[in-house]
C-alpha cells in the first residue's frame, strides 16, 4: 500500500462488477449510503472517503491535495482490492477525480458517469466564488461556512421539505477539518479542462444532471455532452446538486448504465 494512503477507510460491499462511488466536496462516503444498499445486491460496491472526510484522517498535507492525487488513491485501492476494471462514478468533484483517473488509467475503467459534475476547469467566476468561501472559513470557521453552503446544494423545496435530513448531512460535513476543506478547494482550482477525454475515452459515459442545481448550471453542464461517442444524458426534473438523495430512482438509472457498460464490453 502506499505509504500514504495506509489508512484509507472505504466501503465495500456486494459482489459481482465493480463499480466505484467517488463522493463530492465536503461529504464523504456516507453521502452514498442509499445508492450503496440498492447498488450492492447486485454488484461489488466500492465508495472511498477522502483524506479528513468520513473514517479516513487528513492524511495529506493540505498543500498537498490535488484531484491527481486522490485518482492515485482509487488506483491504490482498485489494486489492493484486486479490481482490473470498474464503471467510475464521481459526484461533483469525485467527478473531477474520475477525470484524472481516466487521464492517468482509462485502461482500468468500463464506464464513466459525471453526476453533477464536469470535465471543464473552473471559470474566473468559480475560482473567486472558491477564494471568497477560503476567505469566509478563514475568517468565520467552517461550520457556519458549511451551515450557509450545504442546503444551497439541494433544490429549495427539497429543504423544506426535509428539514431533518438536510440538517443531518450538514453535520456530517461539519465533521471535516477547516484545512481540508480549504485545501480541495485550492485544488479544484488548479485542475485543468479534462474536456478533451471525453472525446477520447471509449467507453460508455453518462451525464445526470439537476434542473435545479445552482452549482453546476444545466446550460452550462450540456454544453459537454455532443463530445463522447457513446453517452447518455439524464436531466433530473425538481432536483439540485444532489440526486443521491434528492431523486430516489437514481439508483436505477446508475443500475442501467452499469449493465450498459457491461454489455458493452460484451457485445
Ligand atoms: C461538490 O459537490 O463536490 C462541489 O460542489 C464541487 C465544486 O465546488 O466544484
Amino acid at each position: 500500500m502506499h505509504p500514504r494512503f495506509e489508512q484509507i477507510s472505504y466501503e465495500d460491499a456486494g459482489t459481482g462488477p465493480a463499480v466505484v462511488l467517488l463522493h463530492g466536496f465536503p461529504f464523504s462516503s456516507s453521502i452514498f449510503q442509499g445508492l450503496i444498499e440498492r447498488l450492492s445486491g447486485k454488484y461489488r460496491t466500492i465508495a472511498p472517503d477522502f483524506p479528513g472526510a468520513g473514517s479516513t484522517s487528513a492524511l495529506l498535507h493540505p498543500e498537498d491535495a490535488s484531484m491527481e492525487l486522490l485518482a492515485e488513491l482509487v488506483k491504490v485501492i482498485l489494486d489492493q482490492e484486486k479490481v482490473e476494471q470498474c464503471v467510475l462514478v464521481g459526484h461533483s468533484m469525485g467527478g473531477y477525480v474520475a477525470m484524472a483517473f481516466a487521464d492517468a488509467y482509462a485502461d482500468r475503467m468500463k464506464g464513466l458517469c459525471l453526476l453533477h459534475s464536469t470535465a471543464y476547469e473552473d471559470s474566473e467566476e468559480k475560482r473567486q466564488a472558491r477564494v471568497r468561501s477560503i476567505q469566509f472559513i478563514q475568517t468565520h470557521g467552517s461550520e457556519l461556512f458549511l451551515k450557509q453552503m450545504v442546503p444551497g446544494l439541494f433544490a429549495s423545496h427539497y429543504v423544506h421539505a426535509h428539514p431533518d435530513e438536510v440538517n443531518q448531512i450538514v453535520k456530517q460535513s461539519q465533521r471535516i477539518p477547516a484545512e481540508m476543506l480549504i485545501a480541495y478547494y485550492r485544488a479544484m482550482m488548479k485542475r485543468p479542462d479534462r474536456s478533451y477525454l471525453l472525446r477520447t475515452l471509449r467507453i460508455p459515459i453518462a451525464f445526470v444532471f439537476g434542473k435545479e442545481d445552482t452549482s453546476l448550471l444545466l446550460d452550462q453542464a450540456l454544453s459537454m455532452i455532443s463530445l463522447p461517442g457513446d453517452s447518455t444524458v439524464h436531466v433530473l426534473e425538481q432536483t439540485g446538486h444532489m440526486s443521491m438523495i434528492e431523486h430516489p430512482r437514481l439508483a436505477r438509472l446508475l443500475d442501467y448504465f452499469i449493465d450498459y457498460c457491461e454489455a458493452s464490453l460484451i457485445g
